[in-house]
């Protein structure tokens, strides 16, 4: 019984890693978005009102303080960075969720 606990945990934490995309989870931080209303104007892999997902983590792929600058755009509205549309503020999102969003957005793959 023990050793299957042992070898469950392992299984369990091997998964966990190998899911983690530069320390996030990705599926809840998936969840989170959709939950925060961000798949109202974004999508995957199309633009919509705002860029695909998938074209914002390429756009800024190669910058180191891109997280952050992108928690900026979410906490506080992003306009002429993409088109004329500009991005409404986010104050209502807590700087954790944010920080998870910003992280998260540079991962999502096509
Ligand atoms: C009302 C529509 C709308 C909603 C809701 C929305 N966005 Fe946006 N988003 C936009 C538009 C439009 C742009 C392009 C803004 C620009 O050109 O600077 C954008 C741009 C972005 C960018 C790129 C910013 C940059 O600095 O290049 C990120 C990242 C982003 N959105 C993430 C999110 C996340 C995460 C959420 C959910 C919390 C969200 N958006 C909700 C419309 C929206």
């Amino acid at each position: 019984m023990r050793t299957f606990l042992i070898v469950g945990l392992v299984f369990f934490s091997a998964g966990c890693l190998a899911q983690a995309g530069k320390g996030i989870d990705v599926a809840a931080a998936t969840e989170l978005a959709k939950a925060s209303g961000c798949y109202s104007c974004h999508a995957t892999a199309e633009k919509v009102v705002g860029p695909a997902f998938i074209d914002v983590a390429a756009k800024y792929k190669d910058e180191k303080d891109a997280a952050a600058a992108l928690a900026q755009s979410i906490q506080n509205g992003s306009k002429g960075k993409w088109g004329r549309i500009p991005m409404p503020a986010h104050p209502s999102l807590s700087a954790a969720d944010i920080k998870t969003l910003s992280t998260w957005v540079l991962t999502v793959k096509p």
